[in-house]
């Protein structure tokens, strides 16, 4: 659609210790960093995002996190501040993610916190919805990625919306190499828009919605050629230089 970004984003989760993040970063630089289109965005474990902001501040290649608190600082013992990222120079977080769900227990209304938080203090937030493999065969994939929509972006403006990118992810094709089709994904990721349309009118056809789960260079370019997929979440393939750098440029 007209004006939209285009995103390919690798979601490193718990993988890669410094040292490693460190080759891995300089690897991509050689073969994407250069690229104007679409836009890289590179999401490490907390302990490599100092230095590879460092590294990556001359290429075309973004810093996000993974996750951050919902406090500008004080006493959350092991927590990561907003304020924190933003100035190592990290640019997005992703927020709401399926494993933070899940194993940490976060619900919408900690997302949408999260959310609020982020966009006060200037970082990009990268927001997760999607169902689980019950859920889709029940018929509850809609039900269930409105629900988190509506929790995770509740009392968010429409100017707000300018700033949010969004995630579908469905749990069922997270690291299982079971891939939504491109036809299946783009079905929910039109839902996802007329969704944001009925909450925020006609910014939503701004908003990118990027899909995860099993991205790989086989089926990056059937995701990425549907009209409502502007770019992809990696996770696994996302460790690879090679595979990465060829679902970037299959956009
Ligand atoms: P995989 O690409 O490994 O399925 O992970 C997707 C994901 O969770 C990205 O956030």
């Amino acid at each position: 659609m007209a004006g939209r970004i285009k995103i390919v984003a690798g979601n490193w989760k718990m993988n890669k210790t410094s040292p490693e993040a460190v080759k891995l970063a300089r690897g991509l630089i050689v073969n994407i960093g250069r690229l104007e289109h679409p836009r890289v965005i590179l999401c490490p474990p907390y302990t490599a995002l100092s230095e590879l902001a460092n590294i990556l501040k001359d290429s075309n290649i973004y810093i996000g996190a993974q996750n951050m608190y919902a406090a500008e600082s004080g006493a959350f013992t092991g927590e990561i501040a907003p304020s924190m990222l933003l100035t190592i120079g990290v640019t997005y977080v992703i927020l709401g993610h399926s494993e933070r769900r899940e194993y940490f227990s976060e619900t919408d209304t900690i997302v949408n916190d999260k959310i609020k938080l982020a966009l006060k203090s200037g970082l990009i937030p990268i927001v997760c919805v999607g169902e689980k493999l019950e859920q889709r065969e029940e018929g509850q994939t809609e039900e269930v990625v409105a629900g988190q929509i509506d929790g995770s972006l509740a009392g968010l403006s429409a100017d707000d919306m300018d700033e949010v990118v969004i995630a579908y992810e469905p749990i069922w094709a997270i690291g299982t190499g079971k891939t939504a089709t491109p036809e299946m994904a783009q079905e929910v990721h039109r839902f996802v828009r007329d969704r944001l349309k009925a909450g925020f009118g006609e910014t939503a056809e701004k908003v990118p919605i990027l899909y995860g789960g099993s991205v790989k260079p086989e089926n990056a370019a059937g995701l990425f050629s549907q009209p409502d997929i502007d770019g992809g979440l990696v996770g696994g393939a996302s460790l690879k230089v090679e595979d990465f750098a060829k679902i970037v440029k299959s956009v």
